[in-house]
């Protein structure tokens, strides 16, 4: 009774209001609680107990499978407060950046601890000053986000010297690290036996849903339906339903991020057409928009048993084709 007031109540509400529930539709599922279980078993692996120190882990997964959201959640569980001697700052959540070597990488620790640094102090100095303000926030947990991009195997210099920043980090014995990153970041931080021996690297996978198992099949129809029903129409949509979850997989690749994005493009298609919810035609409207140049196949009109395999198979088949009918031509 109250979810249908519910409904009714957010499909009423001005356009713009509506358009904003849909980019901001934040959803409890399987994935993101295994990537707070990890991160909450990495800072304090017992439940209730005190944090750990002087171990680094690592949750690793493709791209938009929902790490740094994950990441920035479990933040916002420890917010800062106010010690004896100054700020706390129980949990940090640092980028490192891509480029410029070492120095933004510091300059980023540095302003996360809201400590002033000057072009003046050089590396060494500023990294002591950081160990520093490590112990002095009373930091528990260190979470460096986007770690694959430090340890890029092109830039060795800057791979040798946050590794390095790392190990000096862990031998305060004061906090943990996590690392998150793309899958390769696991084998960035394997391949480092000193930093393996500091805690064994533990390390979580957040891997997409698949479709390939009942398991995962109702893992992610139930991750669609829960879209379905943050959604600001006055029905569902029966995105969770087989044959839409099915598509819906089919054009997300089983990642949150993507499967977002594509709901949140058919959900403005929808409410512009003033319709009581998502259809078949806003979904194969969304797809057209987004689907990659020379191919046909679209989910939401297509028979869906003349689906590719792969997508990859069905850009390589029609790369195939063009080349084969080249080839016909200059024959
Ligand atoms: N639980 C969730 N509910 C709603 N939206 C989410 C959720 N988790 C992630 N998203 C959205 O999905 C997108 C991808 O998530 P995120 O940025 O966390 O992925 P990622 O794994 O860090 O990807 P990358 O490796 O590319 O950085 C973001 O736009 C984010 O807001
Ligand atoms: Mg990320």
């Amino acid at each position: 009774m109250g979810e249908t007031s519910d409904r009714l109540r957010t499909a009423q509400l001005p356009a713009a209001e509506r358009q904003s529930i849909l980019k901001k539709l934040i959803i409890n599922h399987d994935r993101l609680v295994e990537g707070l279980e990890a991160l909450a078993r990495f800072h304090m692996p017992v439940k209730g107990g005190v944090h750990d120190t002087g171990c680094v882990s690592a949750i690793v997964g493709d791209s938009r499978t929902g790490k740094s959201f994950a990441a920035s959640a479990y933040v916002r569980r420890f917010p800062p407060a106010e010690g004896e001697k100054g700020m706390i700052f129980p949990v940090l959540l640092v980028e490192t950046a891509p480029t410029g070597g070492m120095r933004p990488v510091l300059e980023n620790l540095a302003n996360a601890l809201g400590m002033l640094h000057s072009q003046r102090m050089n590396n060494a100095l500023l990294t002591n000053n950081i160990l520093e303000g490590l112990k002095y926030h009373q930091v528990q947990l260190l979470i460096f986000d986007e770690f694959q991009d430090v340890c890029d195997s092109r830039n060795i210099r800057l791979a040798v010297d946050v590794k390095r920043l790392l190990r000096k980090i862990l031998n305060l014995d004061t906090l943990n690290i996590i690392c998150i990153g793309l899958p390769e970041t696991y084998q960035i931080l394997a391949n480092d036996k000193q930093l393996v021996g500091r805690g064994g690297l533990q390390h979580a996978h957040l891997h997409p849903y698949t479709w390939d198992s009942d398991d995962e099949r109702k893992s992610f129809r139930l991750l669609c339906d829960m879209f379905d029903d943050g959604l600001p129409f006055r029905e569902k949509s029966g995105l969770g339903s087989v044959a839409l979850a099915q598509r819906l997989h089919w054009v997300s690749d089983g990642t949150i991020g993507k499967l977002k994005n594509f709901l949140f493009q058919a959900g403005c298609l929808a409410i512009n057409d003033g319709c009581e919810h998502v259809t078949f035609e806003h979904l194969a409207m969304a797809y057209s928009a987004i689907k990659p140049p020379k191919t046909t196949f679209n989910p939401f009109v297509d028979d869906w048993s003349l689906k590719p395999v792969e997508k990859t198979e069905l850009l390589l088949s029609s790369a195939q084709r063009s080349l084969s009918k080249r080839s016909v031509a200059h024959a």
